[in-house]
């Protein structure tokens, strides 16, 4: 690139420049300056290509002159300063070199204010501007650099820039803000803190300002919108022994951008829009009270989105340590355990017993780890019986959640520090003794002949159970990127605790009578094999009451039931239907859901005429497919397999958030071999579970590929024997438009590459091998970082009677089929 520089010979801006001012024609009149030459007030250099330009510049108000670097399409965008501390007070500054080949700014006294510290020197020398940004000091003749500008970093990082730290000599790279507007001498600092993982920090002085959390493979863990514009920017964080730095560099074709520390104490990253002339913000932290460093305390909880001032909390197992001051919204003194842990110590810590367990707290941004162990190297399972087996271990999280890593190992021994929700945050693994997680267990006494069952409650505190808007608590999307994490709490359970029902209460049958006016025809909004599904009014909220039929209340039905009920309670998700109660008394079997009014998918995806079909955008099926795949990923997580995923099953909140619903129910309770069709929606289900019953989690997979080809092309599987060949087909020879659903508007070109790739890993889905097909963490990551890397899906035969999903009959014995696999 430097050898061809010479030869550009006149860009437009030194066109322009040298018609502007015909006094520069000596010196600085390229992106040149030869040892010899010098550059006066007045006179600039500019990189090849026009986009940064070198030369004194005066900030704000402030009469003071400076030698800077900046943007060509912003002349106030100043990205490197040279002289932070040291203006120059008039105009007589001149850049120059010294006998050494370093340059030196002198000001009108001859004092040098600034100089270029290279000991090497380049004989004879020559600076350049370079189209990054980056000013350099070189040979005349060769390629080596002696000394760059993007090794003293002002407030500015430009793509190809770096900060962080040397391991071996120790030397840090960071930036640091402006002190106002008008003087550039150095304020804040943000610093890729090296303990632990990689962390940017925002220092006000020696305090802590603000974290943009740990660096977890995919992103740093609260700044979730990083998601959103991976295809403009890729982060390069390298850790190694020699180094921890983090970085970036832009997509060729991006516009303008940087990451700037300001003067108000905030970090940005910034993308400049040409047709307005301005700096779009693209991210800024901290981004709300809850990003305030520390803000709840040691082991203190912050929620952004708690009513008006409260928004620390204490995690399960903990109370305020100074209620008097908490009450008063004074946090900083945190949290104290409710109950000590039970671990008997032996040497170092190693435990000898413990009747501990870990609760999950899920979606937040993780807490600091300068004091955390990291080890990249261990699985999360490995990671877990280390944290159990170590008594001064309270807490645990996989250091990275990139796909197809080995997950690593973050081990909390000391405070739990800077915790809080977020949207699209991780899970962290907090040890708690056992009684904390008995509490939870409240005993549930029910009423009538209802079974004995436990009660849980889904919000961070007991409290919250009561609190309908507890359950929906969900971070405002920050950039409606990253489907929102449930950041309800939930308890993982040891070994012991597993055994215990958790469950949802009981309700009485004539509860039930009342609310359904005895169970009226006029009341019904659905029906299937499994029984009737009711709407009513039940303490006051609307909810869908199915009663079961009475051919399915045989003793196997009970047990399914019983079962059913601790499955559907235990899994409570943003993307599930939420199982509120049930009743069995007398020979009613009932469950009782929430209520869905926008009900199913279906007519959304496949609805004639005026139907809602052409007003789903192609933004809201995306989103609606990886609510879906959320919500699968997380009965995944929970052993549970669904078994009948298919649009008819996915049901709609008011604001058109995916539910899946009838998870287990129906199957479960259907005994009676003459329909087995209705457990068996052709279609959707997975060549080698129709043929040999072999059951797996890649079912699930499979079907979940079903229903986002569907979603996506308005077709439903049985309209052709051919759907999923010619969907491999024209995916393989680009033409996505003829697979996607024309009563939906055209989509732009982004959004056409983003249904290309969708389309891609429904392909993947639906390969015919269960081992091709990826998991659903996967499929979630795929959805979710429009980055990642996706294979090539297998082709679809179309053989006799199978491989198109569409088998042919199969009198496979459901009663066979358990949803749930203990692990
Ligand atoms: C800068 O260059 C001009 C023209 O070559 C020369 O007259 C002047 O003395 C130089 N200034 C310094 C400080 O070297
Ligand atoms: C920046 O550019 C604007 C518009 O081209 C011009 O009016 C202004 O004087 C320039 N400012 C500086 C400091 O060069
Ligand atoms: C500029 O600075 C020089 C020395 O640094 C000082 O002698 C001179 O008085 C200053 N001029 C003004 C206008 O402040
Ligand atoms: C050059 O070295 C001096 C003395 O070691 C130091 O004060 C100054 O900050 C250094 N300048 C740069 C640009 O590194
Ligand atoms: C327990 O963990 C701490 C902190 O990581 C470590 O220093 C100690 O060696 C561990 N003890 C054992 C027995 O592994
Ligand atoms: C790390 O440990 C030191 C010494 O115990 C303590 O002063 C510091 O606050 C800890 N830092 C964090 C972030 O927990
Ligand atoms: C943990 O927090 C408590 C309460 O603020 C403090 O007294 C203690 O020093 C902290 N421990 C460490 C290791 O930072
Ligand atoms: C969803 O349901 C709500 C409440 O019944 C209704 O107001 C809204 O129009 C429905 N949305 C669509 C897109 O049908
Ligand atoms: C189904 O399970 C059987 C027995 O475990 C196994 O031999 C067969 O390969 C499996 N089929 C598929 C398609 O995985
Ligand atoms: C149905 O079951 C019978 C008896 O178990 C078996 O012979 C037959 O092959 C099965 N049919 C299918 C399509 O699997």
């Amino acid at each position: 690139m430097e050898v061809t520089r010479d030869h550009l010979g006149l860009t437009l801006p030194l066109f322009l420049f040298l018609l502007l001012s015909p006094g520069a024609l000596v010196t600085g009149v390229s992106d040149l300056l030869n040892e010899g030459n010098n550059i006066t007030d007045g006179n600039t250099l500019v990189s090849a290509d026009g986009s940064f330009i070198l030369g004194f510049f005066s900030p704000g108000v402030s009469t003071n002159r400076y030698l800077v670097i900046w943007f060509s399409v912003s002349n106030t965008t100043v990205c490197w300063v040279a002289n932070r501390e040291r203006p120059v007070n008039s105009t007589a500054g001149v850049l120059v070199f010294s006998d050494t080949g370093n340059l030196l700014l002198l000001d009108g006294s001859g004092q040098t204010v600034w100089t270029s510290n290279s000991t090497t020197r380049a004989a004879p020398g020559v600076a350049q501007l370079l189209e990054s940004g980056n000013l350099v000091i070189r040979e005349q003749a060769g390629h080596t650099t002696v000394w760059q500008s993007f090794d003293y970093l002002s407030d500015t990082l430009l793509p190809g820039m770096k900060m962080g730290k040397n391991r071996w000599t120790g030397s840090e790279w960071y930036l640091s803000s402006w002190r106002s507007a008008d003087d550039p001498s150095p304020a804040y600092r943000f610093v890729t803190e090296a303990n632990g993982l990689p962390d940017n920090t925002l220092w006000d002085g020696s305090t802590k300002v603000y974290r943009t959390g740990p660096w977890n493979g995919l992103r740093f863990s609260g700044t979730t919108e990083d998601a959103t514009y991976t295809d403009m920017f890729k982060f390069v964080v390298t850790i190694n022994d020699g180094e921890v730095t983090f970085g970036y560099t832009a997509t060729p074709g991006t516009p303008p951008s940087r990451i700037v520390a300001t003067s108000t104490g905030f970090v940005k990253r910034l993308v400049w829009e040409e047709s307005r002339k301005r700096w779009e913000t693209f991210l800024q932290g901290p981004r709300d009270v809850c990003d305030a460093y520390a803000m709840c305390g040691p082991f203190g909880l912050c929620n952004a989105n708690a009513p008006s001032t409260s928004f620390c909390s204490c995690p399960r197992g903990f109370t305020p340590a100074f209620p008097a001051e908490w009450d008063l919204r004074e946090n900083s003194g945190g949290c104290r355990r409710s109950a000590a842990l039970d671990c008997a110590q032996g040497n170092e810590g190693a435990s000898t017993s413990s009747t501990d367990g870990f609760m999950v707290l899920q979606g937040v941004k993780l807490p600091d780890t300068f004091n955390a162990s990291v080890d990249a190297s261990t699985t999360v399972e490995e990671c877990r019986a280390r944290c159990f087996a170590n008594c001064s271990c309270l807490a645990y999280a996989p250091a990275d959640i990139k796909v197809g890593a080995v997950a690593g190992c973050i081990i909390w021994t000391g405070n739990i520090t800077d915790l809080r929700y977020v949207d699209g945050g991780q899970a962290l693994y907090m040890r708690l003794p056992k009684s904390e997680l008995v509490i939870i267990f409240h005993t549930y006494m029910s009423r009538g002949n209802c079974l004995v069952l436990y009660y849980i409650s889904y919000g961070q505190s007991l409290s919250d159970a009561t609190d309908p808007a507890a359950s929906r608590r969900d971070p405002a999307s920050t950039v409606g990127s990253v489907p929102a994490a449930d950041p309800s709490t939930m308890i993982e359970a040891t070994e012991e605790f597993s055994q215990a029902g958790i469950c949802v209460p009981a309700v009485d049958l004539p509860s039930i009578k009342a609310a359904t006016d005895d169970f009226s025809d006029s009341n019904i909004i659905g029906k299937g094999g499994f029984g009737v599904v009711y709407k009513a009014r039940l303490n006051g909220d609307i909810v869908a009451v199915k009663r079961l039929r009475p051919s399915g209340r045989t003793e196997k039905g009970k047990n399914d039931f019983t079962r059913e009920v601790k499955v559907m309670s235990r899994v409570t998700h943003i993307n599930l239907v939420k199982l509120v109660s049930y009743c069995q008394e007398e020979d009613e079997w009932i469950l009782v859901y929430e209520y869905m009014p926008n009900k199913s998918l279906s007519p959304y995806i496949f609805g004639e005429n005026s139907s809602p079909r052409p007003s789903l955008t192609w933004f809201q099926r995306l989103e609606i497919i990886r609510g879906i795949a959320i919500g699968v990923e997380y009965l995944h997580n929970k052993e549970v397999i669904h078994r009948d995923l298919k649009l008819p099953n996915i049901l709609l909140d008011h604001e058109l958030k995916p539910k899946i619903a009838d998870f287990g129910t129906a199957k479960l309770f259907i005994d009676d071999q003459t329909n087995p069709t209705l457990v068996q929606t052709p279609g959707y289900i997975a060549p080698e579970y129709a043929r040999e019953g072999n059951l797996t989690l890649k079912c699930d997979v499979y079907s979940f590929g079903v229903v986002l080809l569907e979603i996506v092309s308005g077709k439903k599987i049985t309209s052709a024997k051919t759907f999923l060949l010619d969907a491999w087909r024209y995916w393989n020879k680009g033409k996505i438009k003829a697979l996607l659903d024309s009563q939906v508007a055209e989509p732009n070109h982004q959004l056409s590459l983003d249904l290309s790739r969708v389309i891609q890993i429904g392909l993947l889905c639906v390969q015919p091998m269960p081992n091709d097909r990826p998991t659903m963490p996967e499929v979630v990551v795929m959805l979710t970082d429009s980055s990642s890397w996706l294979a090539r899906p297998k082709k679809h035969e179309v053989g006799p009677g199978q491989a198109t999903g569409y088998p042919q009959t199969s009198n496979y014995s459901l009663a066979h089929c358990l949803c749930l696999e203990q692990r």
